[in-house]
């Protein structure tokens, strides 16, 4: 999705600045990018098609100075990826310019208005609305200007504005997308995320929806929706900028894969009570008696998260003995869910923007739900509008396909069903204890997966052509199965689709030829002997079989063209283990056929217009 900074400098570095903020959120997915800088009074704008390095090379050889600055990645939604679409967008004097992340949803009709009162309009996007909306509202004042536009606007967005009077000021606001403030010393910052300006600053302030930041050099001041002044307390940023680099990594997403251990370790500290046979859950804001009188959960999310929340539901179905119902959020928000008050919402999201899922939150919210996110991002609109939440302490997550973000999880999400089957006293203080001691192991158990890799990446070689993939898995390693199946598609470009291996014979097996690989995760389980049975009839059918399994289980070579074996652990904790190699698999797929891994195409990190 669409990238914003900004900065208010005392010198003259603001393009550099703010070309190397827009490539901390180059993760988000772009087409085009542009920069706005005021000089002498004036605004001079820069854009370029495609990839970040067009642009630096552009303002390079421009010599453009100046301290204050907008730049912006764009994602397009409205108007084809060109440079008269890409951002800033400029009024019609040129003296005011915007940048946008979002959707103006009745940017036809404002834009109607517009001409009709004289503004000729450059491009096709739906953004450009908000500048000339701006210069129709400017009487000198350009927070006023901006508080004045902002309530014309429908839809969702952040925003930042600058105005060639003012050459120390940027105006930010936003609803319904992200937008943070940086606080420097004289110098301050605007941004889509912390990311984009942990090189200037790590006190950053979330503005809330409805908020408006008016930013300069020496001050920052922030006023609501009612244009009252709000008092704003400053977030101190833990994460350092070498965890959100490569270190030495081709890639962040084989980065990511091999943070992993590091990220259950994280994701568990503090939060297993083995004496006790107890979980401890800070956040959760839910006391035993509320958990005690939970009757359903509804878990909503969306791609990756979506499938966590799959295995979620056998978790809590297991440990808890509540039904659960897990539905994508950008498809529970157009039906008529039955949504009760009393009952447990849980929205998983790594970055906690994503807008389907806070859409439905919210939906819950209005049907007297209690909400708990399960979330990777402090201070993001799921944290801030959860009753409660448990972090998933992945750390940035830059590569679009998820990897660590999704272990953490099923991490977290384990130990809340833990925690809801002990207080409901499904589980005894000895059935925790023992899953402690289990949970505990699971850091080294990844580790011993990732030693594989070697392996994966020669499994991964034989396959480079193949033009479509089956997943198949059963009971709990079904999710892994579709999540499997979306980390291939997503950045190889393979066609792949994930199925429930018992679901073959209703249909896909068809599908079997020579030409076919499948990859089977058959690691031992309750219905270990059913699953082998799958891979014997598509191995019959002439499928190439590459079989995820324990180590140790020599027989089922018999029935594999390749095996890749992990360490066998309880079934619970499977999926955790089996996601790995399905991470690597698709990265050196992807990575030998010359995609572009950590920025696939049309892809977005962070997906904050539905
Ligand atoms: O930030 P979220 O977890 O809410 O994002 C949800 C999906 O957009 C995300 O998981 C997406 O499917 C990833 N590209 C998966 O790798």
């Amino acid at each position: 999705m669409c990238g914003i900074v900004g900065c208010v400098t005392a010198g003259a570095d603001a393009p550099r600045i703010l070309i190397e903020s827009l490539k901390r959120l180059e993760y988000r997915g772009y087409d085009s990018a542009g920069v706005a800088i005021i000089k002498d009074g004036a605004i001079e704008t820069m854009r370029e098609v495609g990839k970040l390095s067009n642009l630096e090379s552009t303002l390079g050889n421009s010599g453009l100075m100046g301290g204050t600055g907008l730049g912006h990645t764009r994602w397009a939604t409205h108007g084809r990826p060109t440079e008269v679409n890409a951002h800033p967008h400029r009024d019609g004097s040129g003296r005011i310019v915007v940048v946008h992340n979002g959707i103006i949803e009745n940017f036809r009709e404002l834009r109607k208005e517009l001409q009709d009162a004289g503004h000729e309009f450059a491009s096709d996007t739906d953004s450009e609305v908000i500048a000339h909306l701006v210069q129709s509202n400017f009487s000198g004042n350009l927070t006023e200007a901006v508080h004045a536009s902002i309530q014309r606007l429908q839809g969702a967005y952040a925003i930042g504005v600058m105005h060639a009077d003012e050459p120390e000021l940027i105006v930010g606001a936003r609803k319904d997308c992200p937008l943070v403030v940086g606080l420097g010393d004289g110098e301050n910052f605007l941004a889509s995320d912390v990311t984009a300006v942990m090189d200037q600053t790590t006190t950053v302030v979330y503005l809330d929806d409805g908020d408006i930041a008016t930013i300069r050099r020496e001050s920052v001041a922030i006023q609501n929706a009612q244009g009252e002044p709000v008092e704003f307390v400053p977030t101190k940023i833990s994460w350092s900028l070498s965890q959100a680099e490569r270190g030495g990594y081709p890639h962040f997403m084989l980065k990511e894969i091999h943070e992993q251990p590091t990220v259950i370790s994280d994701t568990l500290l503090g939060r297993l009570d083995e004496e006790e046979g107890e979980v401890r859950l800070e956040e959760l804001a839910l006391s035993d008696d509320d958990i005690r009188e939970i009757k359903r959960v509804n878990i909503i999310a969306c791609g990756t998260s979506w499938h966590a929340g799959q295995v979620a539901k056998f978790y809590i179905e297991q440990f808890a003995r509540i039904p659960v119902d897990v539905d994508y959020a950008s498809e529970l928000r157009y039906r008529s869910p039955v949504l009760e008050k009393g009952g447990l919402m849980i929205a998983i999201s790594q970055s906690g923007e994503t807008a389907d899922t806070i859409a439905a939150m919210r939906m819950a919210r209005e049907a007297g739900c209690s909400i708990v996110g399960v979330c990777n991002v402090i201070g993001s609109t799921i944290v801030r509008e959860s009753d409660g939440t448990i972090m998933t302490h992945a750390g940035p997550e830059i590569g679009v396909a998820s990897t660590k973000a999704f272990v953490s999880q099923l991490v977290a999400l384990l130990l809340l069903s833990i925690k809801l089957g002990r207080v409901r006293g499904v589980l005894t203080k000895e059935d925790v204890q023992e899953h402690c001691r289990k949970i505990r192991h699971l850091p080294k158990a990844v580790e011993s997966v990732l030693q594989t890799e070697n392996h994966v990446r020669k499994v991964a070689l034989k396959y480079v052509s193949a033009q479509d993939f089956l997943f198949i898995g059963r009971g709990v390693n079904y999710p892994i199965a579709l999540e499997g199946a979306l980390k291939l598609k997503e950045i190889s470009y393979i066609h792949a689709e994930g199925y429930p291996a018992g679901e073959m014979k209703h249909g896909p097996i068809a599908l079997l030829d020579e030409k076919l690989p499948v990859v089977a995760i058959c690691t031992k389980s309750a219905i270990y002997d059913k699953i082998v049975t799958n891979v014997e009839e598509a191995r019959v059918r002439d499928a190439k079989m590459i079989v995820i399994a324990n180590a140790g289980d020599e027989d089922i070579k018999e029935v594999a063209d390749d095996v890749i074996y992990v360490p066998e652990v309880d079934e619970f904790l499977s999926p955790i283990i089996n996601v790995v190699p399905l991470q690597l698999l698709s990265y050196f797929v992807a990575h030998e056929r010359g995609c572009d891994v950590d920025q696939p195409r049309n892809l977005a990190k962070s997906v904050t217009v539905e």
